[in-house]
């Protein structure tokens, strides 16, 4: 089910083969990748899209390797798809125009964990899931959670802005990021940022660069916040017949002061696929809550205690917290096991993350029952709730289904920005959204950011086709 590539320039054979052999020469062979297996394996990513096939993957070993990488690209005209896991969801790490793809997974040491400033500077090839135990060790706490937290890493949770269900009390991937190494297209080496959690000097390029996607820098180290380690954290489950009372419920929580750092909600067919999967639930519940609050040692049991009566005076038909840690782990299971659930409900699946003011949530999903009912096209929904982020997944089994989809999917843009809400919360625009970004940016707003991308980049070597509806057919 591949998606159409956008029209962008490509690099002549010869300008390729001379980039090529150049970085063979500067790098040795060993961090050069032509094989055909290799170059395969780096043309895609975890969307449906698939790239030109790139001449060399460079595994980058050293800030150096990545600013000479850049330097060679920029004297041959060769474009740079950077990358790390691939666990990026919406084509921002496949290479559009071929070229070279830049990998930073070697690139994955923890440099200093710092107790006493609650800091920790990583490079970039970092598993999430590494520097959670690594900081956890020490007390200390990184609370940004996409999904792919075990395989997906920093350097790429930084260039997509990643978040997941804690962001709504703790924020997502921007709000941790206090500075960063950077190497431009042309090999100069930047940082930008700080050690301190105030400061104001100068632009924030820092937080221009989170969440660039790939088109601006690529980034050699990373200088994160961290904080204490909450001692204590509880679960609870609440069902409700459908999404809309489970969506009153969220208001209802947030209405009563209760800051919980998850609040996931599931409706009826994400239930059915974990029903699928051997859990069982109450046949009445159409809709489920994932309901988490944390804390200092002692300090959950009143709120605990409040969160379980507004849940139940908002109509839920069940609420039970997690007895211990293994029944937590069970609950999260599930829901992480979501994505990969709904994958076996149709042969195609296509999930977007769109985000409405949170007082909307329910006219979002009413709009997305229309949606499914005017064009057939098969759906579920799940997401963060309380940050109105949730996940529209369209499902198909033919083909001949897509152009439907794709009517769907621009219904839901068209509908999310309607009503006041963004195209994407947390996988980016990457490919896949590049054709609806005109629908949340005037024209003068992608004019800006693109003369922002030539101060960086002037010829448009970095990551060309993401972002921009440039070279994208119009939706
Ligand atoms: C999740 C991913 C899809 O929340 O963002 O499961
Ligand atoms: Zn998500």
């Amino acid at each position: 089910m591949l998606l159409a590539l956008p029209d962008v320039p490509l690099p002549s054979d010869s300008a390729l083969a001379r980039a090529v052999s150049e970085l063979d020469a500067r790098l040795g062979p060993s961090k050069v990748d032509t094989s055909e297996p290799g170059r395969e394996a780096h043309a895609k990513d975890e969307s449906d899209a698939v790239g030109r096939l790139p001449a060399a993957v460079v595994h980058a070993a050293s800030t150096a390797d990545v600013a000479t990488t850049l330097a060679i690209a920029e004297r041959h005209g060769v474009p740079v798809t950077p990358r790390a896991a691939g666990t990026g969801r919406t084509g921002g790490a496949v290479p559009v125009a071929g070229g070279i793809v830049l990998s930073t997974t070697a690139l994955a040491t923890i440099v200093d964990i710092d107790q006493e400033d609650g800091l920790a500077i990583v490079e970039p090839g970092v598993v999430l899931g590494a520097l959670y135990e690594a900081v956890e060790a020490e007390g200390l706490f990184y609370p940004p959670d996409p999904n792919s937290w075990r395989d997906c890493t920093i350097g790429g949770n930084v260039a997509e802005n990643a978040g997941g269900p804690r962001a709504f009390k703790y924020g997502v991937t921007r709000d941790w990021v206090r500075g960063l190494e950077v190497a431009l297209v042309g090999g100069r080496t930047i940082r930008t940022g700080r050690r301190t959690s105030k400061g104001v000097t100068g632009y924030d390029v820092t937080s221009l660069l989170v969440g660039s996607e790939g088109t601006l820098g690529v980034f050699t180290e990373v200088t994160l916040a961290l904080t204490r380690k909450p001692a204590e954290v509880a679960t609870v489950l609440s069902l409700f017949v459908d999404v809309r009372a489970a969506a009153a419920a969220v208001q209802a929580v947030v209405a009563a002061g209760i800051t919980p750092r998850c609040l996931e909600l599931l409706d009826r067919l994400a239930l059915e696929a974990l029903r699928l999967q051997g859990v069982s639930f109450d046949p009445r519940a159409g809709a489920l809550l994932l309901t988490e609050i944390d804390g200092r040692a002692g300090s959950l049991d009143g709120e605990l205690a409040e969160l379980g009566d507004v849940l139940s005076a908002s109509g839920a038909l069940d609420v039970v917290a997690a007895q211990d840690a293994a029944q937590r782990a069970r609950l999260w299971e599930a829901r992480s096991a979501l994505s990969r659930a709904t994958r076996k409900l149709a042969t195609y699946k296509l999930s977007e993350d769109v985000v409405v003011p949170r007082s909307k949530l329910v006219l979002l999903l009413e709009e997305v029952d229309r949606i499914g009912e005017a064009t057939g096209v098969t759906y579920l929904t799940y997401g963060h709730a309380g940050d109105g982020n949730m996940h529209v997944n369209f499902l198909w089994n033919d083909p001949a289904e897509r152009p439907r989809v794709d009517d769907a999917i621009g219904r839901l843009m068209r509908a999310t920005v309607g009503l006041g809400g963004t195209l994407s919360g947390e996988h980016g625009i990457g490919l896949s959204k590049a054709p609806y970004l005109p629908l949340e940016h005037s024209p003068e707003l992608v004019a800006l950011q693109e003369d922002l991308k030539r101060a960086f980049d002037p010829r448009g070597l970095l990551n060309p086709g993401k972002i921009f509806p440039r070279g994208h057919k119009a939706c």
